[in-house]
């Protein structure tokens, strides 16, 4: 489902980070949001799958509409939470088996069902790319696996909650480049199925897998538009400067 945030505002004990950002992510496409550090793409992802509101001080003003659903309006934020998926930088394993922790979500949720848990867990473990390589230790500790196995474990746990959003903060930052390439192929590939979101400091990455590209700067949306007219006619001077690191 298309995603729209409509002058949003956001910030932290009155501490403006995010100044009437006007956005739409298409559904089915890479939207890809690049920006100096610092810059409130992070604060961005979190405001979207609401839980920026975890944190102390936040307040907002403006809008966020998921399809026809307005995601402020909902009076249990874990609904949006499982709609909007997270997946953070740095990989997290949570402290039980490979299996469980794709299941960690439906567990949570109610789910009793033998047969069905295993066969969601097969199931968002193919569509994480990451079957092949843990279909024969499902029962070890997911700390045994590596750095990018972990990253592609927790878009397994995310991709469990069924969700219509994947939001990913720089997934790739801590990985070596054979993880990250994997993780590029997977998010082309589930790009099919669901609105992707996603963070990168890394421009090349954006180049090669972006479908949009949204750049931001001192919490404000500079420009956005297509990959190939941002990457090789961007309009305003801020952009120009920023992607000139690649040209
Ligand atoms: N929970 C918080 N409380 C106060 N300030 C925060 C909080 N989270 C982020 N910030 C501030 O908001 C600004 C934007 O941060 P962030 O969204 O993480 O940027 P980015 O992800 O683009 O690097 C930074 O100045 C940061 O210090
Ligand atoms: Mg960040």
């Amino acid at each position: 489902m298309a995603l729209y945030v409509k002058n949003f505002s956001a910030g932290f004990a009155g501490h403006q980070i995010l100044k009437t950002v006007t956005l739409r992510f298409k559904k089915n496409q890479i939207n890809v949001i690049v920006g100096p550090s610092g810059c409130g793409k992070t604060t961005l992802l979190k405001s979207i799958n609401r839980t920026a509101e975890m944190e102390k001080g936040f307040s907002f003003s403006g809008e966020i509409r998921l399809g026809k659903e307005n995601v402020y309006a909902n009076q249990d934020p874990s609904v949006i939470r499982r709609k909007i998926g997270l997946v953070f930088q740095t990989p997290v394993a949570l402290p039980l088996s490979i299996k469980e922790n794709v299941l960690f979500g439906p567990r949570y949720f109610g789910c009793r069902d033998k047969p069905k848990l295993a066969t969601v867990a097969e199931h968002c473990l193919q569509r994480a790319g990451l079957w092949a390589e843990v279909k024969d230790k499902l029962d070890l500790p997911a700390r045994t696996l590596s750095g990018g196995q972990k990253q592609r474990l927790a878009i397994a746990r995310a991709l469990a909650a069924e969700p219509e959003v994947l939001l990913l903060d720089e997934p790739c930052s801590s990985l070596d480049p054979a993880s990250t390439k994997l993780i590029e192929a997977l998010l082309l590939d589930l790009a099919g199925q669901l609105t992707i979101v996603l963070v990168t400091h890394n421009l090349f990455q954006a180049n090669r897998v972006a479908h949009e590209v949204i750049f931001l700067m001192d919490g404000q949306v500079i420009e956005s538009g297509s990959r190939d007219q941002m990457f090789s006619h961007p309009e305003q001077a801020e952009t120009k400067a920023f992607f000139s690191g690649l040209l």
